[in-house]
C-alpha cells in the first residue's frame, strides 16, 4: 500500500515537514476538488524532482463576489487519496485564516494589463488574487519548480511573467492539457455538468479543433471555422473566442504565421467553462485532441531558470 502523505495544516507543520524533505522539490498547487489533471501534474512533478509537495487550498482572493466559491466542490478525503496513489510526499492544506493571517491582504501582486483582458475582463481581480496566493504559497513551499496546466494558459503565462519580473527562484513547468476521451478538457467545474450540459461543453474542444483544421489558411480562417461550431450550437453561451499572440495576448493580424494560442470561453448552464490549443498559424496542425503542439506556453524555454538548492 502506498504511504499517506505528511498533511500541514498551519505554517510551522509545513515548515517542520518542508525542512525534512532533502534533494530537490516540485509543488503542484491545487484548489482540491482533485482530478486525472492534477494527477498527471503529480506525475510530471515526480519525475522532475525527489519530493512532490501538493497545496490544497481554496483561495476566496480569486473569486468575485458573484462567483462559484461556496459551491465549488470541497472533496478533502478523495483528494488525499489521490495524493497517496501519486506518491505526493506533503499536502499543504491551510484554512484562509493561515494563508492570509491578517485577513484580506492589502499589499496584493498586480497582474497589470495581461491580467485585464480575456478570463481578466471577465473576471475582475480575479488574476490578482491567483497571483498573490501563487507567490505566497512559493514563499511558503520553497520549491525548485512549480507544475502548472496548460489548460489555464492565461494563468500560466501570468504565473511565468511573476516569476520572471520579480525573481522567484522557482522554475515554472507547463504541462498539457489532460482531456476526456471524447476530448473535454478536464476541470473541477466539469462535476457541475449535468448529462445534456456535459454534451454541449463538447462544442469548445470541437470548436479547438476545426479551428485547429484551418490553421494554414491564416488567423480570419481559423477563427471563422472555430465560430461556426460554436454558433450552431445555442446552449452554448460564448464569453469569448479569440486567436491571440501566446505572450501578448493580443489578437493576431491577418498577416500573423507562427505559433498563437486559440481560446474560447462559454457558459454551458450554469457552469462557464474555458479551453484553448496552440495552433501554428499557417502550417498544417495535428488536430489530434490531446497531442500537443509544441508551444511557447508549453515549452517556455526562454522563461524557464535553472533549478537551484535552497
Ligand atoms: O489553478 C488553480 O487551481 C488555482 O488558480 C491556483 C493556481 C491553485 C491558485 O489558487
Amino acid at each position: 500500500m502506498d504511504a499517506e502523505p505528511v498533511v500541514a495544516r498551519t505554517r510551522a507543520e509545513l515548515d517542520a515537514a518542508r525542512d525534512r524533505l532533502g534533494g530537490t522539490v516540485a509543488v503542484v498547487m491545487t484548489m482540491g476538488a482533485l482530478h486525472e489533471g492534477h494527477a498527471t501534474l503529480m506525475r510530471r512533478a515526480r519525475e522532475s524532482a525527489d519530493h512532490v509537495v501538493a497545496t490544497i487550498f481554496l483561495n476566496p482572493l480569486q473569486f468575485g463576489p458573484k462567483e462559484d466559491l461556496a459551491k465549488y466542490p470541497r472533496t478533502f478525503d478523495a483528494d488525499l487519496e489521490l495524493c497517496t496513489r501519486e506518491g505526493v510526499d506533503l499536502v499543504f492544506a491551510p484554512g484562509p485564516g493561515v494563508v492570509y493571517q491578517d485577513g484580506d491582504p492589502g499589499v496584493r501582486v498586480s497582474a497589470g494589463r495581461l491580467g485585464e483582458v480575456l478570463e481578466g475582463h471577465s473576471r475582475p481581480g480575479h488574476f490578482d488574487g491567483v497571483l498573490t496566493v501563487v507567490a505566497k504559497l512559493l514563499h511558503l513551499v520553497r520549491p525548485h519548480r512549480a507544475l502548472f496546466g496548460q489548460k489555464d494558459a492565461q494563468q500560466l503565462l501570468l504565473i511565468r511573467r511573476m516569476a520572471r519580473d520579480l525573481d522567484f527562484r522557482c522554475e515554472i513547468v507547463a504541462v498539457s492539457t489532460v482531456r476526456e476521451p471524447d476530448g473535454l478538457a478536464m476541470s473541477s467545474r466539469n462535476t457541475y455538468l449535468n448529462a445534456l450540459d456535459r454534451e454541449v461543453a463538447l462544442t469548445l474542444p470541437r470548436a479547438l479543433q476545426a479551428g485547429l483544421a484551418a490553421a494554414i489558411e491564416g488567423p480570419s480562417a481559423v477563427r471563422r471555422a472555430a465560430r461556426e461550431v460554436l454558433v450552431r450550437e445555442p446552449l452554448c453561451i460564448v464569453d469569448y473566442l479569440v486567436l491571440v499572440h501566446p505572450e501578448t495576448l493580443e489578437n493576431v493580424p491577418e498577416w500573423y504565421r507562427g505559433e498563437a494560442l486559440l481560446a474560447v470561453a462559454a457558459r454551458v448552464g450554469t457552469t462557464r467553462l474555458i479551453d484553448n490549443m496552440p495552433v501554428l498559424v499557417g502550417q498544417a496542425n495535428d488536430t489530434a485532441l490531446g497531442v500537443g503542439v509544441p508551444s511557447a506556453i508549453t515549452a517556455g524555454a526562454d522563461t524557464r531558470r535553472p533549478v537551484r538548492d535552497h
